[in-house]
């Protein structure tokens, strides 16, 4: 059985909606952060604060490697995850990719009290999301075989991807 990759930006419910999803399918979930964060026995913020981004994304893609073994799970990528292509190919061997699409807006206002990202620990943050979301939308879209209206609650987000399932 495939796994069930959700991608999308930072902010975007992947996480929420994965362990909801997971609920309601009793499929397993497994973010991807939070993996990596288990293995290395530090937060991503840590990691990037002591080795640098090229080092998480180095880790990140192992982390990859490893999920993309596993068969029937949920799995909340990283908002950076996909923007390399070997990260693409690597998840897409075993899984489906299901892009949550939020609006600018909506996640600026769910990122305005972030103090966990490091990407996003900057004075002008809505400006940053600009940016690497103008990049980064079209990666996702490409990348997905499934595309989902994610301005809703994590809830009914979960709801409307069962349904095309
Ligand atoms: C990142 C997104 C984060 C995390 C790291 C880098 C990114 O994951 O992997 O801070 O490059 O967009 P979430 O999308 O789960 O916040």
């Amino acid at each position: 059985m495939k796994n069930l990759i959700l991608c999308g930006f930072m902010g975007c419910g992947k996480s929420t909606i994965g362990r909801r999803l997971s609920k309601m399918t009793e499929m397993p979930f497994v973010d991807l952060d939070r993996y990596i964060e288990e293995k290395a026995g530090l937060t991503v913020k840590e990691i990037f604060e002591k080795y640098g981004e090229n080092k998480f994304r180095e880790l990140e893609t192992e982390a990859c490697r490893e999920l993309s073994e596993k068969s029937g799970y949920i799995i909340a990528a990283g908002g950076g995850t996909l923007t390399f292509q070997k990260n693409i190919d690597i998840l897409k061997e075993t899984g489906r990719i299901i892009y949550i699409n939020v609006s600018y807006e909506m996640l600026c206002e769910r990122l305005k009290r972030d103090t966990r990202r490091p990407l996003l620990q900057v004075e002008n943050r809505n400006e940053v999301i600009k940016e690497l979301l103008k990049k980064r939308a079209p990666i996702y879209e490409g990348a997905a075989s499934i595309h989902i209206d994610g301005n809703f609650t994590s809830n009914r987000v979960a709801e409307i991807i069962l349904g095309v399932l």
